[in-house]
């Protein structure tokens, strides 16, 4: 699949970002190995901590959809550095060992693969 289908479901999602209290949309679209997109974006709550990435938004409704297999996870916002998802965020790209992580603005886009993002995720871990 084309990169900018993926992106185009990021930034349309993007749209729905629900953040009344930081004013940061961020949107966010996972692929799957069966070529199936899934998007999200932030969803914030006055009670700061219920807060959930657009990232994590995006995976677990491919989850929830039945979806575990994935090939790529688009993150966008409109900043002057392409966006850099957070550790929590991170952690669960690796739950589900996500390869490719495209991090973009309007202007750049970013390619990493999980293991630079987040080195060791599992090491040690239940004897893992
Ligand atoms: N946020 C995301 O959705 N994804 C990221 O990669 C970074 C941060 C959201 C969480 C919160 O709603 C807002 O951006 C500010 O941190």
């Amino acid at each position: 699949m084309e990169d900018s289908h993926l992106m185009h479901s990021a930034w349309q999602t993007r749209a729905n970002a629900h953040a009344p209290y930081s004013q940061f949309q961020v949107g966010a679209a996972v692929e799957t190995c069966d070529g199936k997109v899934f998007s999200g974006c932030n969803v914030e709550n006055l009670s700061f901590g219920l807060t959930i990435c657009a990232e994590r938004v995006a995976i677990f409704s491919a989850v929830a959809a039945g979806h575990r297999d994935f090939s790529r996870i688009v993150v966008v916002a409109d900043t002057d550095q392409p966006i850099s998802p957070c550790g929590a965020c991170r952690q669960v790209m690796a739950e589900f060992s996500i390869p490719e992580v495209i991090l973009a603005n309007r202007h750049q886009q970013l390619r990493f693969t999980l293991e630079e993002l987040l080195p060791r995720a599992s090491t040690g871990i239940l004897n893992r």
